[in-house]
């Protein structure tokens, strides 16, 4: 189960891990989305974050619990304490991190985040990350920096680290 902030790289880290691996890939940025038949950026505009925040809750509840799946979250899955407890039954929880000016410049490629669609997105993000460190820090069974590693790399290291902590 990947948590981080947005720019971390969590969805290309599942997507390799569930090839290596051949578990099933899962982003619940894709169910809320499906779920509610909007993009992520239609959900926050026409419902509110709190109607997204609701439903992310209702996605990990449904998720399967007899299938190994590589789980790829949305930034923002640790700010419900109910959430956190939903990823711990479904296994281990990894946070990846970067340093702040690699998650800017990550997530200024794209502009599909309502979260940042301010006028000031770097000090947006900047407080977001601070507002949210301990959070993810105390969510994770395992926290990994991926500031100058590939996604291939970082793969590499959860997959190293899963089974040194099954070992
Ligand atoms: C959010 C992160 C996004 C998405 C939504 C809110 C957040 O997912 O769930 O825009 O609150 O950090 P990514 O982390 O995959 O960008």
């Amino acid at each position: 189960m990947l948590i981080g902030f947005m720019g971390t790289g969590k969805s290309s880290v599942a997507r390799r891990l569930a090839a290596r691996t051949g578990a099933e890939f899962i982003d619940t940025d894709q169910l809320v989305a499906a779920s509610l038949g909007r993009s992520i950026p239609e959900i926050f505009a026409e419902l509110g974050e709190e109607r997204f925040r609701e439903e992310e809750t209702v996605v990990l509840e449904r998720l399967p619990r007899d299938r190994t799946l590589v789980l790829a979250t949305g930034g923002g899955i640790i700010l419900r304490e109910r959430n956190v407890a939903l990823l711990h039954e479904l296994g281990t929880v990894i946070c990846l991190t970067a340093d702040e000016e690699t998650l800017f410049a990550r997530v200024s490629r794209r502009a599909d985040r309502p979260l940042l669609q301010t006028a000031d997105p770097r000090g947006t993000l900047a407080s977001m990350v601070r507002a949210r460190e301990p959070l993810y820090c105390r969510a994770a069974d395992m926290v990994i920096d991926t500031s100058a590693l590939t996604h291939g790399e970082v793969a590499d290291v959860v997959l190293r680290e899963a089974s040194r902590l099954s070992a």
